[in-house]
């Protein structure tokens, strides 16, 4: 069995797959405490994983009902990611593999967030596309193997995940604001307002920043009053330019590679109106199940089986990478 820790962000994450990648547990230990704060508190979540890191592996043993003597590598996020909240799985994976004399598996966050895609149903053969898209990251790659991602665009400013996450706030809605806004959303007009839709001709790169200022211009020139009657419409219709932005690029790189298969990945490929756009697509499109487009281990699991595993005790000192945007992926 595989055992996979994922802890880059706020959620404290355990799973359990099978050599053949089949996921027999996914433990999502959400730390639920960030939204006072408006956003993620790196020393806090890191708190926060110590305290869940034993539960969350515990769970996804029994969940899998299996225990660590069945386990025979050990998976973990190196980077990107926040570095404290890193080190506590990566020192904690460390642990329970030195204790066994276990190799251990270094995986790469968004390598985790493309390989998610091949556990979707109906998951595509490679050559595909993949659009990963979350709170940090908005990348199109191009998926040639297992082993062989290149990037075909990138953002030149936020995250798709931090324009849903700002834009939340500027609606005055709690953290994380992807799902917030998708909610609000619902009950609005998509096209009540036009906000801008980045478009470079021929490009595939994204940005989001333009978008961003031009909602904080709207609710300032409607108002206090206005927007709070307007929001849904505003929630709508912001949500409608990112879900363009996104759908386009990839229809766009679908023509130019002549690529048939495209998946999503990230915590924005949980929302439901990109869901349906890209699945309009002409193209066979394959979306993992919501609970593992956001982050999770099951993912990191499923992309350490194309990494050649690191031999016990080479791994002991390894560290981890809190950056990795702009040179992903790495050497
Ligand atoms: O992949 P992820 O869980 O963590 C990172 O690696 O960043 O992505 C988190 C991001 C956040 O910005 C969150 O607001 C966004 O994904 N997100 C959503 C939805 N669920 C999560 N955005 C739009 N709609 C959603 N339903
Ligand atoms: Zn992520």
């Amino acid at each position: 069995m595989i055992l996979a820790l994922e802890t880059s962000c706020d959620d404290t994450c355990a799973a359990v797959l099978t050599p053949d990648g089949e996921v027999r547990s996914n433990v999502i230990s959400s730390q639920g405490i960030h939204d006072r704060y408006g956003g993620v508190v790196p020393e806090v979540a890191s708190r926060h994983h110590l305290e869940l890191i034993d539960a969350a592996v515990d769970d996804a043993l029994a969940r899998a009902d299996t225990t660590l003597d069945d386990v025979t590598l050990v998976a973990v996020t190196r980077g990107p990611g926040l570095v404290g909240a890193l080190l506590v799985g990566l020192s904690h994976a460390k642990g329970l593999a030195a204790a066994r004399e276990l190799p251990l598996a270094p995986v790469d966050h968004l390598h985790g967030h493309v390989a998610a895609g091949a556990l979707a149903d109906d998951a595509p053969e490679p050559p595909f596309l993949c659009l990963i898209a979350s709170g940090g990251h908005t990348l199109l790659v191009r998926v040639d193997s297992a082993r062989e991602v290149s990037v075909l665009g990138r953002t030149l400013d936020d995250a798709a995940g931090e324009a849903f996450d700002k834009g939340a706030r500027t609606l005055g809605l709690p953290y994380p604001g992807g799902p917030a806004l998708e909610r609000l959303a619902r009950e609005g007009d998509p096209g009540a307002f036009a906000f801008p839709i980045a478009e470079r001709v021929g490009a595939l790169d994204f940005s989001f920043a333009g978008l961003k200022t031009s909602l904080l211009y709207k609710v300032r020139d409607l108002g206090e009053d206005a927007a709070r009657e307007r929001a849904t419409d505003l929630a709508a219709s912001y949500q409608h330019a990112i879900v363009e932005a996104l759908a386009r690029r990839c229809e766009r790189a679908l023509a130019q590679t002549g690529l048939r298969a495209l998946t999503l990945g990230g915590g924005v490929a949980a929302n439901g109106p990109l869901r349906a756009r890209v699945e309009s697509l002409d193209a066979h499109v394959a979306i993992p199940a919501r609970e593992l487009c956001t982050d999770n281990a099951a993912m990191i699991g499923a992309a350490a089986r194309a990494v050649d595993p690191l031999a016990f005790p080479s791994y002991l000192g390894l560290d981890a990478y809190p950056s990795g945007g702009s040179h992903w992926p790495p050497a």
